[in-house]
């Protein structure tokens, strides 16, 4: 029998019974008009429109012409795979260091994710690690802006439009992140958002896709809101396409509304606290943070991570970060599952059995994943330390602890 193991907890489960020093994001404070708008849903005994409301709210706030309201990222971007109608086997290039919420949509429509490995440093990729691996069967690039790190876009949109490739975001750790004055999710064709609890712009299981192009939007609408039914006089529900039921529910409208109205100056603060922490966090020896590039004006970071200089310390990250969660980092770890070509086990299995869709490719391409599909990757996860945990609530004092207590556990641990 195989071992059993627990299932992942995910929300406000994942953190609870952390403790420390620091803040963690639960219990959230939600914004001053949730209260109100939810009444408003049961008031009008659901007929209110809260999902419109938000819609052309997080279209407005973020420059948008359309916004497609789901009930998460992974559904919105699942709906973004499926609109996009490319054929099985085809391949998309994609961000390494993520959520498996970026693949879940690709894989379902049996398109094949081509991990496109980090810059050396950095949890995002770039232009040049995607260059090599376009090939006749590549259709898309999909961008994680880990962290909310901001991906170096403008190379990537170049290189795209020169091999005919769709550019999309995964925005869903970088809402309200700027690069060179554009927000995040509008830099490509399109981008995709979270607002689970968890999230910076935290709300319950919430999501959506934002767009300009007026084409990609009705088809967004019709497959992930209108189950891909048209209305046949005479006969009703016309199911021209499998479609989904993934609208935003209206209480989640209710409370994102809520929050988008408090999203901007909560940013603001956490674009403060992250550089205050990193500037801290830089001045600690053999430890180096995140960089935050000289591109990106606005970081909305949802967590906050550093790395070990090799053979600097006597341990390693995974003893490193568990005594700095003894001395109060709150939900201080390692990162190593957000390498998804090595947590993805099925996507090895499947393509070392030829399993469809990956019979479909000419046969002489070979797919490898597992940690050696982004050995650049792998090796900065095994120094990569981060905390999810970083939120709104910090406060100056609390990044100064932050440094303190890294600095303690580096002097105490460094060779
Ligand atoms: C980068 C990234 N993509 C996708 C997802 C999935 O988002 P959701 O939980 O809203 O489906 C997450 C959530 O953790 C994420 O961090």
């Amino acid at each position: 029998m195989p071992e059993r193991k627990p299932p992942a907890a995910y929300g406000a489960r994942a953190v609870a019974g952390l403790t420390g020093r620091l803040p963690n994001p639960f219990p959230r404070p939600l914004g001053p008009n949730a209260l109100r708008y939810l009444q408003e849903v049961v008031d009008s005994g659901l007929t209110v429109d809260m999902l419109g409301r938000f819609e052309r709210a997080f279209a407005e706030a973020t420059g948008a012409k359309h916004c497609i309201a789901t009930p998460g990222c992974t559904p919105a971007l699942a709906a973004l795979a499926a609109a996009f109608g490319f054929e099985p086997g085809d391949e998309i290039i994609v961000s390494p260091v993520t959520d498996y919420g970026t693949l879940q949509g690709l894989i379902r429509e049996q398109y094949i994710p081509v991990f496109a490995d980090v810059e050396a440093g950095s949890v995002n990729l770039s232009a040049r690690t995607i260059a090599p691996l376009i090939t006749d069967r590549s259709r898309a690039i999909l961008c994680v802006h880990m962290t909310g790190l901001m991906c170096d876009m403008d190379p990537i949109v170049e290189l795209a439009n020169s091999r005919g490739l769709v550019v999309y975001e995964d925005a869903c750790q970088a809402v309200l992140s700027t690069y060179r004055g554009r927000y995040a999710g509008r830099l490509g064709l399109a981008g995709a958002f979270s607002f689970d609890s968890e999230k910076t712009m935290g709300s319950d299981v919430g999501g959506c896709v934002i767009t300009d192009d007026d084409g990609l939007a009705e088809r967004l609408r019709f497959i992930a809101h209108s189950r891909g039914a048209v209305q046949e006089p005479g006969f009703g529900r016309i199911h021209a396409e499998p479609g989904y039921a993934l609208r935003m529910p209206q209480c989640t409208a209710a409370l994102c509304l809520a929050q988008l109205e408090v999203i901007a100056e909560q940013v603001a603060r956490r674009d403060r606290m992250a550089r205050r922490i990193t500037a801290l966090v830089e001045q600690v020896e053999g430890v180096t943070p995140l960089p935050i590039p000289d591109y990106q004006e606005v970081y909305s970071a949802w967590m906050l991570g550093f790395s070990l200089e090799p053979g600097r310390f006597v341990c390693d990250a995974e003893e490193f970060a568990g005594q700095l969660a003894e001395a109060g980092l709150t939900g201080a770890g390692t990162g190593k599952y957000y390498l998804m070509p090595a947590a993805c086990t099925f996507l090895g299995e499947w393509a070392a059995a030829g399993r469809y869709p990956y019979s479909q490719p000419p046969a002489s391409r070979t797919y490898r994943y597992g940690p050696e599909a982004c050995p650049t990757a792998w090796e900065f996860l095994q120094s990569f330390i981060r905390w999810s945990t970083f939120c709104e609530k910090y406060t100056e004092a609390d990044c100064d602890l932050v440094a303190r207590i890294v600095g303690e556990v580096a002097d105490r641990n460094r060779r």
